[in-house]
């Protein structure tokens, strides 16, 4: 394993299976430092071969006794490299360093009130004598090692942060990476910058540059073939990879016709016109079509739909001479993921490419370092529009999840103008982008309605809105009433075959996001 971006200076994150390790990275990132997640176990060999600049322990279990509790080897406390550990880091740290941890039924969650203890302190300098910090711990630190200075503490916790700056190893029982700390990024960049001296030199130009750089090596003067689907990660691979090698580069833009109004006129409109990339369109709506014919079954929907992209991708693939690498937006979490035993089933089935007999590309994934925040804001750097930078979730089949039974034309077109509608009434509302997702279902049913004398049979259209921070959860959008009579009165206006609008008031769970 090397370093995925080697130039960089960089931190390791030691993940002891906490759900905070990638919010501790990325936080490293937003203080403008490299930063990678890598096992709790990670020998001293590797880590003086790979010479990361500072390292962080993250949380991890509830205790450093429980059964199979995750180790480090100690020796890595040895090696000089500045150590910042968290909750079960700082236990951890403790522990192998002769300090004691006590075995305590009382723990404390959530907000509690920090205060400062040491009248000179490497780590907590700027912090206030007493502000907010968030606990999430049943055992704590009961004496700290020796050659350590303890910091701070809470009304439950005696031991709430710790020094050694001889040796620069820190430690907070508390998680400054969680934004509930009040002055938690300070401590993290001090940390970085001041305490481990590494300059905040992670920025969008920088990261453009570096991956710009390792392309243009990694390919050589070879040709570069990449699948856009309209979505932000392929498309910023494409954008990428055409400034690091112009036209070396060829997309394949498979238009399976379930894209929303105008999108795939985006896509061509956007690669073609304004980057000037070799870019293949083509048009298959009729195609799939004919495979979908009376398909109502959802799963169905979505295997006919993704078996045949790839049919159609690897018969343009395959007509261009001398193409020897794929590109693909393969992201941070996916690689991370990946590397985890549980997580290692879902994500290899997604990076599967079911390359056709004696066909082969090597992979190109110029985004495996960056997580889907700094994606975007690469894409922008690099002047995608707007619409595609901030596009919302958008399923692989498109519309065809979105429309309940079977798939028609005509039912396209009725689903991509009420879409089009819901999307511009709510972005105009919400302009700062706070609700999650929004869009418009036709399902298979029709009902009575009346619309000037007569009488009409028609289908009704259903709104989803949705807040969430992850899709995992999600609640329905309090949109005011105004807002849905606008978009009501508009849709069955301006959209012919619509007599009736529904709002989904379902949060997931029970219900999920999509409809199908
Ligand atoms: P559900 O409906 O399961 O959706 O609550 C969760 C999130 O995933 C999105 N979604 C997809 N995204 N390819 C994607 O890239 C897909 O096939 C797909 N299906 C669902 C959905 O829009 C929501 O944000």
């Amino acid at each position: 394993m090397t370093n995925l971006h080697e130039s960089q200076p960089t931190v390791f994150v030691l993940d002891f299976g906490a759900q905070y390790a990638q919010l501790i990275a990325r936080r490293v990132r937003e203080a403008k430092v490299y930063s990678e997640i890598v096992p709790h176990d990670i020998s001293v060999e590797e880590l003086s071969r790979r010479k990361p600049d500072a390292l962080i322990l993250s949380g991890g279990p509830a205790s450093v006794y429980a059964e199979g509790a995750p180790r480090m080897d100690p020796a890595i406390f040895g090696m000089g490299i500045p150590i910042l550990g968290f909750c079960y880091g700082m236990q951890l740290m403790a522990l192998e360093l002769g300090g004691d941890v006590p075995k305590t039924d009382i723990g404390e969650y959530g907000f509690a009130e920090l205060t400062v203890v040491a009248s000179k302190s490497r780590l907590l300098e700027g912090v206030p004598e007493t502000s907010q910090c968030w606990m999430s711990h049943r055992d704590s630190v009961g004496t700290a090692p020796e050659g350590f200075t303890v910091t701070a503490r809470t009304a439950i916790t005696a031991v709430a942060s710790m020094e050694d700056p001889e040796r620069k190893l820190f430690a907070t029982q508390f998680h400054p990476e969680v934004a509930h700390t009040e002055f938690g990024q300070e401590i993290i960049k001090r940390f970085l910058h001041d305490v481990a001296g590494i300059p905040p030199v992670w920025t969008m130009v920088n990261i453009i540059d570096e991956v710009t750089e390792r392309v243009r090596e990694q390919v050589g003067s070879d040709r570069v073939i990449c699948g856009l689907s309209g979505g932000v990660d392929s498309s910023v691979v494409a954008a990428l990879l055409h400034r690091a090698i112009g036209d070396q580069l060829t997309c394949v833009f498979v238009d399976h016709g379930m894209l929303r109004l105008d999108e795939a006129t985006q896509v061509v409109r956007t690669f073609r016109d304004q980057f000037r990339i070799d870019l293949i369109h083509v048009s298959a709506e009729d195609r799939y079509l004919s495979l979908l014919a009376g398909v109502t079954d959802p799963e169905l929907k979505r295997r006919i739909i993704g078996e045949e992209f790839w049919k159609v991708f690897f018969e343009e693939a395959t007509r261009l001479e001398g193409v020897k690498w794929l590109a693909q937006g393969t992201l941070y979490p996916d690689v991370i993921e990946s590397g985890s035993k549980t997580a290692a089933k879902i994500k290899s089935h997604h990076n599967l490419i079911p390359f056709p007999e004696g066909v082969h590309f090597d992979l190109i994934e110029p985004l495996k370092a960056l997580f889907k925040d700094e994606v975007r804001a690469v894409g922008a750097e690099l002047g995608l529009p707007d619409e595609i930078v901030h596009r919302q979730p958008f399923p692989g089949p498109g519309l065809a999840v979105r429309i309940i039974g079977d798939i028609t034309h005509e039912k396209l077109e009725i689903l991509r103008k009420a879409d089009a509608i819901v999307r511009e009434e709510i972005l105009e509302w919400d302009r700062d982008r706070t609700v999650w997702q929004y869009f418009a279902v036709l399902p298979d049913i029709r009902s009575v309605g009346v619309m000037g004398d007569e009488r009409t049979y028609g289908h009704p259209i259903i709104i989803r809105a949705v807040s969430s921070a992850d899709a995992m959860t999600a609640d329905w959008a309090r949109l005011p009433h105004d807002l849905l009579a606008k978009m009501s009165n508009r849709i069955i206006n301006e959209v012919e075959g619509i007599n009736r609008v529904a709002y989904d008031v379902t949060s997931k769970p029970p219900g999920t996001i999509e409809w199908e």
